[in-house]
């Protein structure tokens, strides 16, 4: 069974990241979840946490990890998925910044990445998200989306988070080359 951590940050699209949780254990994979404190004001825990059948993490002090959950599930993850990634994410990982759960277990973990970015079109094309998802890529981390199309700023454009199955068969792909 392929086992992926599944981290949420705090983006509209986090609604969407449920159903990926979904069709992710409908698939037999192993899914434990991370999520942003602004993360849980886009989607509360209790729907992560039933979907996936385990508690979310969201505390880099969690007392159930007495390692650090950051060590522990980076030793314990096949794959890594940060759906949605905010612009804010983005740019610490760009940066080796790692003052939160979601963005320490970057930095922890090193096998393959999984990038789903979300963000509104003017956001998406400003130039500082550009330069950090540009040294991410030359990093090694690998992106899905993010496509075109309609946006909750109820505006059309590039920056809506990829949808659950095209994320799916990308994790499939990476955890196929482990
Ligand atoms: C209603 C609302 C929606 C937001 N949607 C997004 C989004 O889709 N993408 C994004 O990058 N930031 C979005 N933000 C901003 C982030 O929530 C904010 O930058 C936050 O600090 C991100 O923290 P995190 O990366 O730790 O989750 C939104 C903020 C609000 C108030």
């Amino acid at each position: 069974m392929a086992k992926v951590v599944v981290v949420v940050t705090g983006g509209i699209a986090a609604y969407k990241s449920a159903a990926l949780v979904s069709l992710l254990v409908k698939q037999a994979w192993d899914v434990r979840v991370v999520m942003t404190a602004a993360a849980q004001q886009m989607v509360g825990p209790a729907t992560f946490a039933a979907l996936s059948a385990k508690p979310v993490v969201t505390d880099m002090f969690d007392p159930a990890f007495p390692l650090g959950p950051h060590i522990e599930l980076a030793r314990w993850a096949d794959v890594v998925v940060i759906a949605p990634a905010t612009a804010n994410w983005l740019a610490k990982a760009a940066h080796g910044l790692a003052d939160d759960l979601a963005s320490l277990l970057y930095v922890a973990f090193p096998g393959p990445t999984l990038v789903a970015p979300a963000m509104n079109s003017e956001m998406w094309q400003h130039i500082s998200v550009q330069r950090n998802v540009r040294q991410l890529q030359a990093d090694g981390v690998h992106f899905v989306g993010p496509d075109n199309g309609w946006q909750a700023c109820r505006t059309s454009g590039e920056g809506r988070m990829s949808e659950p199955p095209e994320i799916l068969e990308q994790l499939q792909r990476l955890s196929a080359t482990r």
